[in-house]
């Protein structure tokens, strides 16, 4: 047969398929996300997510030497307090529990690269991402507050900020009062498009932040739009975001893909607790291999065009980089 195309000549030894890799990938574009958990001593492990935990500061410093061992060098910090107000004051508090991790954080582990969620939801009694005002969430109040707790964060030591609460101007809201507080070379990582998503459920559970009332749709995206997330993303690069993320990964690979044919800035995609808790509970049913899924997903959101991926499993995807078995 005469047949002169044959894109089997290429995937005929393990060697040669991983030369002609497409997807190239290391472990240095991994963020493992935490969270810290005020008033608690060891680790409690999430119901919700099997293999994630609350720690307690007195275990931050293991869990942070965990993650260096794994090869991941950077974490997102979420904190849980205490106690919360309307206003979700402890948020930005000096003394707050994201700022005792950040500072204990950086003390004892200074290689690793602090970023801070900047955001008011685990910290509000009503669950909210901002300040309410006749039941809805008020835009322009509540960047006050971002701003705020983006500077406190900073003076903790984060070492990049991420604003992840939707409010329209929340980019220049933080960048100005960062730079005005000579956090000039502080960098943001902006949730540019994230979707009013289900599969933020497991992490509501975690970080105790599920809205009290209604839902957080007026603010976050609907998940029928595309070009509106294009446009997100314009805004936040307008308004001086550094690094732009697009949430959740796996349901969105298309919305990734558009958004890398439409910038030159860095993008980020965060692989979020419910396409973590589904691979858990489908391998803990025997449906399917964690290990296996864990790979295929991961490069799949790489190949959609991500240069940094936030994910549960970032310390298992350092590993299977590190072996060779993708990347
Ligand atoms: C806070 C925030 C959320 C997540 C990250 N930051 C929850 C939400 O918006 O309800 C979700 C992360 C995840 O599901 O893993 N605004």
């Amino acid at each position: 047969m005469e047949l002169v195309q044959r894109p089997r000549r290429l995937r005929t030894t393990p060697v040669l398929r991983k030369m002609v890799r497409e997807t190239r990938m290391d472990p240095s574009s991994l963020i493992y996300p935490m969270f810290v958990k005020e008033g608690i001593t060891g680790k409690n492990e999430i119901p919700s997510m099997p293999g994630q935990y609350h720690y307690g500061l007195d275990m931050l410093p293991k869990a942070l030497e965990e993650v260096r061992d794994a090869g991941v060098s950077s974490v997102m910090l979420f904190g849980i307090p205490k106690t919360k107000d309307d206003w979700g004051s402890g948020a930005w508090a000096a003394d707050g529990i994201i700022q005792q991790a950040l500072e204990l954080a950086k003390k004892e582990m200074p290689s690793l690269f602090y970023i801070s969620d900047t955001c008011m939801c685990e910290y509000t009694s009503h669950g909210h991402c901002g300040i309410i005002e006749n039941n809805q969430v008020d835009n322009d109040k509540t960047l006050d507050s971002l701003a705020r707790i983006a500077v406190s964060q900073a003076q903790a030591g984060a070492d990049m900020v991420a604003p992840s609460d939707m409010m329209d101007g929340r980019i220049l809201a933080v960048r100005s009062k960062l730079d005005k507080k000579g956090f000039t070379t502080t960098p943001i990582l902006a949730y540019s498009a994230k979707y009013a998503s289900s599969f933020y459920e497991p992490f509501r559970e975690a970080a105790q932040s599920a809205p009290q009332f209604g839902d957080r749709k007026n603010y976050q995206m609907d998940y029928h739009n595309k070009r509106e997330a294009l446009r997100e993303l314009e805004l936040d690069e307008e308004e001086g975001a550094d690094i732009l993320m697009i949430k959740p990964a796996l349901s969105y690979l298309d919305v990734i893909s558009e958004a890398r044919k439409n910038t030159n800035h860095l993008l980020a995609a965060y692989s979020v607790s419910g396409e973590y808790a589904m691979i858990k509970a489908a391998a803990k049913a025997g449906f399917i291999k964690e290990d296996h899924l864990i790979c295929e997903t991961a490069v799949s959101i790489y190949r959609a065009g991500a240069d940094l991926v936030v994910s549960y499993y970032a310390k298992e995807i350092a590993k299977f980089m590190k072996e060779g078995r993708i990347g």
